[in-house]
């Protein structure tokens, strides 16, 4: 049977197997941003689970992009090394796997989770953060504004990560452009105060983003594919904050400088009202992103069932499926899912006895 859930995408020279993706999550078990055997497991088990796409969890192009001393991290070589076993597994799973890179920006340097996840002082072990402007983003501390040099070296950091990412053998990469994080420090004039061409007017503040878009396209392959995931709105009423057009509009110029596909995730700077999160609450994001601009997308949000997220293809509103917390919570949703929607389990060799062949007609 035909199941759109379960049938392939080609992204440039990609091809995943399905639609089911990982959806990031960070896990804050990597001092020196070096993965280890969790992640192996952790990332590897979703992968045998049958997902068609792993995305890792945020790593940081630099030390100071970090959000805690925990993150992984893509600044050096022996983090290339630490990362290829774990690329090399999911692959042999028939899955693929992108990473996730990013800068934290203003909201750096915390603690681990477990221990508060305050703001961690130079004198702690922490940094000075920087961000677009001068501002608290965590009520905590007050970020320094990035000089044009730092900004360039920034965009420098995202080239030779991206680099490395080609050299570790992953098979994309994302770019983590929501959140609150750097990129949406700059994009978003609910943080972004700058009044050189880096602030002001929508053209500036997109200007980082696509800055290191290029800077990445111009030293990974062309059959990579590139992936974003936006905020793709300010959870906030201010008449300045993000809203879901300026989100169609800087997609637009993001596909003109080679991004294929964009995850459509909100918030960073404000939580959403409670009421709002429901089922789905993020896939009209996707849905309008997608439908005004024509680029692939992938939605996310308190997705937790098969039918769920095959309509959700079925119905054209996304082209991929971002699970979080129901893939922690069961690694096999992939192959419950085919199971429940009747299409072929990606069930591995060793575990086929488990999984009956569907009777046909
Ligand atoms: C433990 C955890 C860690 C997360 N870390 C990241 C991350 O590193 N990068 C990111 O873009 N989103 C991160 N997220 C957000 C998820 O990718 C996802 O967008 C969010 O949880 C909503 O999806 P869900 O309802 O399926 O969990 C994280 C979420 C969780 C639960």
């Amino acid at each position: 049977m035909n199941v759109p859930l379960f049938s392939p995408l080609q992204i440039r020279s990609l091809l995943l197997k399905n639609r089911l993706v990982m959806s990031p999550m960070q896990q804050y078990l990597s001092p020196e941003g070096l993965v280890g055997a969790w992640h192996l497991v952790h990332l590897g088990s979703r992968a045998v689970g049958g997902v068609g796409l792993v995305i890792t969890e945020a790593t940081a192009v630099s030390p100071e992009g970090r959000n805690t001393l925990f993150d992984t991290g893509l600044w050096n070589e022996a983090q290339v090394a630490a990362w290829r076993p774990v690329v090399q597994f999911v692959q042999a799973q028939g899955a693929k796997i992108a990473v996730q890179l990013w800068h934290a920006g203003g909201k750096g340097s915390h603690a681990h989770p477990a221990a508060g996840f305050h703001y961690l002082p130079p004198a702690e072990g922490g940094w000075v953060t920087k961000s677009a402007s001068a501002v608290a983003l965590d009520k905590q501390h007050t970020s320094e504004a990035l000089t044009l040099t730092e900004i360039a070296d920034l965009v420098a950091d995202f080239a030779q990560a991206a680099k490395r990412a080609v050299q570790t053998g992953f098979d994309a990469i994302e770019l983590h452009a929501g959140h609150g994080y750097l990129f949406h420090q700059f994009y978003s004039a609910l943080a972004n105060h700058r009044t050189d061409a880096y602030g002001g007017s929508f053209e500036n503040r997109i200007r980082l983003l696509v800055e290191a878009v290029d800077a990445i396209r111009a030293v990974i392959p062309d059959a990579m594919p590139l992936l974003v995931r936006l905020s793709a709105v300010d959870f906030s009423d201010e008449e300045h904050a993000w809203h879901l057009a300026d989100s169609v509009r800087l997609v637009a110029v993001l596909q003109q400088h080679g991004v294929d596909v964009v995850t459509a995730s909100a918030g960073g700077f404000g939580m959403p009202d409670r009421a709002k999160v429901v089922p789905l609450y993020q896939v009209p994001y996707a849905e309008k992103i997608k439908a005004d601009t024509g680029i692939f997308t992938g939605a996310v949000g308190l997705i937790t069932t098969s039918e769920q997220a095959n309509a959700l293809i079925a119905s054209g509103q996304a082209d991929l499926v971002l699970l979080a917390r129901e893939l922690l919570r069961d690694p096999y949703f992939a192959l419950r899912a085919a199971t429940e929607l009747h299409a072929d389990p990606p069930v591995p060799v060793p575990y086929v006895r488990a999984f009956p062949p569907l009777t046909k007609g």
